[in-house]
């Protein structure tokens, strides 16, 4: 792992991410854009977040909403220009706040024109950019194809959608039958990655402050262990290491043990892969639901797992949700987000907050897909600002917003959560201003689980950094629940609910509660 050169600001960061379609839209066609970004800097500011993660906001024909480029280098025009997206970097940065863009390594858009001469049967520069078989009736093993649009006789690979080619990064160990599959260190594989970095560096050099890296594992084929992928990383390293030093990198990977050691400062826990995640949020019985039917401890086992691997830099960001995901409030309800929050900003790692999760806006029922979003558009619907016509979002007709908004008459609003002290957005104001106060609580201070046990309520860690040392203790379940444990309560700096009582070592904590105590 290379952790040594990460940047300080990462030390406090808490993410807000934001999906540009979506959040404010300013010259009335129905879409966010770049100046909406920039005029809403300082609400983002004032919750208390002071970096931000913006999804792709590249040229693209949005067959996969902006994950599939077309131009590298160019802002889709729906949001802006390059100038506008550098007022913003800049704006941000008067703000002392960060700004990473998504970069899409693995695939592109079939318009992108890397993919134009790829196609074609002349050799050219591009004939090896992407994963290209050397016959049509050969397809390639395990991964999908398109086939049979080309002048050029051979399958590509797609990596996601079937219209988002795969780009040649080489495979890490090629069959010789095959020879249309390259190693890691011939020319075509190589130039695609030199081509990546000059990406890397136009954007760096333009002042964005890093990027948030789509599916980052996946770029070396048949790499099973990840062994390839994590080498050609490691590559991306030194170059920001000598170029750009103060980059930040965060990985969509979902192993951390993989991803750190690849070089990146920060991964995600998610959706899908190995680490329990879903288990919080997002299953039947969720933890976090006032039932308490939930299982936190396999989710510990594996953090626990990771973190020890990552050499307890703590550097493993659990968002609250994302674009991919359904919305937070879909599965964890009433008080229990504000407890969900209150352990979302006390663990190490960067938090993410996703663009509206901070006034529990709702997952949108019954969408009809928009720009590939399927079951994930109820989870992009446009930002709900306050009370005036599509809730302060744009001044279109409300039909022709880029996805339909939550319409029920009690959907929340920033407006009324910012002045009601008993919000949401209040609570994780209040938190982020705790987390921002103490060392232990922040990105990375240390982390001991107390008590994480089978099917059984609390949660309860211990942060540390230095001498300050603070006990969390985390009760989603509508009961109350006990603990033993060996730490003196020597003073509480947060709670939501009251009451916890010490006898000896025991801990009873009442129902739907949630306290940080210096120990
Ligand atoms: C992960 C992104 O978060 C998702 O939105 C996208 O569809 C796929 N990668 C493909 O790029
Ligand atoms: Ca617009």
């Amino acid at each position: 792992m290379n952790t040594s050169k990460q940047p300080a600001w990462l030390d406090n960061a808490i993410f807000y991410e934001i999906y540009p379609q979506s959040f404010k839209d300013t010259n009335g066609d129905g879409i966010g854009d770049f100046n909406g970004i920039t005029e809403k800097l300082d609400y983002i500011k004032e919750l208390g977040c002071n970096a931000i993660w913006l999804n792709p906001c590249f040229d693209s024909p949005f067959g996969d909403a902006g994950y599939d480029v077309s131009d590298y280098l160019l802002a889709a025009p729906r949001y802006g220009t390059n100038e506008d997206l550098k007022r913003l970097f800049g704006e941000a940065h008067k703000r002392g706040m960060h700004i990473l863009l998504d970069l899409v390594p693995g695939h592109t858009s079939v318009e992108h024109k890397w993919f134009r001469e790829s196609m074609k049967a002349e050799k050219n520069e591009y004939t090896d950019r992407y994963v290209w078989t050397d016959s049509i009736w050969e397809e390639p093993q395990g991964m999908g194809c398109i086939r049979g649009i080309s002048d050029r006789d051979g399958s590509c690979a797609v990596n996601f959608f079937s219209h988002q080619p795969a780009l040649n990064y080489g495979f890490y160990k090629p069959d010789p039958d095959k020879k249309w599959q390259q190693s890691m260190d011939s020319e075509g594989p190589k130039a695609t990655l030199e081509a990546m970095k000059d990406v890397m560096r136009f954007w760096l050099s333009l002042g964005c402050d890093g990027f948030r890296v789509d599916m980052a594992g996946s770029l070396v084929k048949h790499d099973e262990d990840g062994k390839g992928t994590i080498a050609l990383w490691q590559n991306v390293r030194g170059f920001l290491d000598r170029e750009f030093p103060e980059a930040a990198m965060v990985s969509e990977w979902g192993e951390p043990d993989k991803s750190l050691r690849g070089g990146f400062h920060m991964d995600f826990l998610l959706h899908f892969g190995p680490s329990h995640y879903n288990d919080l949020f997002r299953c039947a019985e969720p933890f976090f639901s006032s039932r308490g039917k939930g299982d936190v401890s396999k989710f510990v086992k594996k953090y626990v797992e990771n973190y020890e691997k990552s050499e307890k830099k703590g550097l493993i960001c659990i968002p609250s949700g994302n674009h991919d995901m359904d919305r937070l409030s879909r599965g964890v309800r009433g008080d229990n987000l504000k407890i969900a929050f209150a352990f979302l900003l006390s663990m190490p790692g960067a938090p993410f907050i996703y663009y509206g999760d901070e006034i529990g806006m709702r997952y949108v029922e019954n969408l009809t897909s928009v720009e590939g979003g399927y079951g994930r558009t109820g989870s992009r619907s446009p930002m709900q600002w306050d009370d005036t016509a599509n809730a302060g979002f744009s001044a279109a007709p409300a039909e022709k917003l880029y996805i339909k908004q939550d319409d029920s008459p009690d959907r929340p609003t920033v407006k009324a959560q910012i002045s009601d002290e008993n919000s949401l957005y209040s609570e994780i104001k209040r938190l982020i201003s705790v987390r921002q106060s103490h060392s232990a609580l922040q990105s990375k201070g240390e982390i001991e689980f107390l008590y994480a046990e089978k099917n059984a309520y609390p949660l309860a860690y211990l942060r540390s950094a230095g001498d300050e040392k603070i006990l969390v203790i985390i009760n989603p379940a509508a009961r109350e629940t006990n603990f033993d444990c060996k730490y003196l309560l020597k003073e509480k700096i947060y709670s939501f609910g009251e009451g916890v009582s010490v006898n000896g070592e025991r801990i009873t904590v009442p129902p739907c509660y949630a306290g940080f105590f210096l120990v």
